[in-house]
């Protein structure tokens, strides 16, 4: 985590034709956002580890035939990166609408999301490829919902559900285009063992997790007990 690396020793590199510096173990996305320049990036949130799912933060390495996704990879001494020449634009472009067309139900409003914010700041106004619909939103849990046909399977929430709060609950299954998000055994989300304590729908880049009051009004048959997801004060709740 970017907190742990401040006092560390520095390297310059070039970002965009400016040298700038990087403390020792942060990546290109970490070193970035500190100087003022904000990558693309939907699977990448700071404080969780970078799982480099979505290649939509490559960036162009000068002399380094492949584009490298700079929430994973730490600059070296003397390294020229650019997030902005032609190659690494038009790939984050390509990546953006990739994902439009495997997550269809992605509200692209401005602004209503990190998907819909990233299209339009590059200007990707829609997808040129067939889209990929998933199943119905499932409704069944009282205070969240989950609408796989806006997933980009960032895995964001896999991590929050494991790594940030030990709950383990989601997952990630099946193989190829029957590939998802998972609740316990693939069960109903209202029968899985969720606590509803909002990790997930607050690490989610395209509202396929969502609070319940956005869902359809599906009166769940069960109560939770829980920690509000709402504003993080961390109240005390039953779901019904
Ligand atoms: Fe870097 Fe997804 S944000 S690969």
């Amino acid at each position: 985590k970017l907190n742990d690396l401040v006092g560390a020793a520095t390297i310059d590199f070039t970002l965009n034709g400016e040298t700038i510096s990087a403390f020792e173990g942060e990546t290109i996305i970490q070193s970035a956002k500190r100087h003022g320049v904000d990558i693309p990036h939907l699977c990448y949130k700071e404080g969780y580890r970078p799982d480099g799912n979505c290649r939509a933060c490559v960036v162009e390495i000068k002399g380094e035939r492949v584009l490298a996704p700079s929430c994973c990879r730490q600059p070296a001494k003397g390294m020229d990166v650019s997030s902005v020449s032609p190659r690494a634009e038009h790939s984050q472009k390509l990546v953006l609408e990739l994902l439009q067309s495997d997550a269809p139900g992605v509200d692209l409003k401005p602004g209503a999301n990190e998907l819909a914010i990233w299209s339009d700041k590059l200007g990707v106004k829609g997808s040129r490829f067939e889209a990929r619909h998933q199943p119905a939103p499932d409704a069944s849990h009282p205070a969240m919902w989950v609408n796989l046909d806006a997933c980009i399977q960032c895995t964001r929430c896999v991590r929050a559900c494991r790594e940030e709060q030990n709950n383990d609950v989601i997952g990630y299954a099946f193989r190829g285009a029957e590939s998802k998000i998972v609740f316990d055994f693939d069960d109903p989300m209202g029968n899985s063992t969720c606590v509803a304590c909002g990790e997930c729908v607050q690490a989610c880049p395209t509202g396929a997790l969502a609070p319940a009051k956005n869902a359809y009004a599906i009166k769940a048959d069960k109560t939770v007990d829980s920690v509000c997801p709402y504003c993080g004060v961390g109240c005390q709740l039953t779901y019904h």
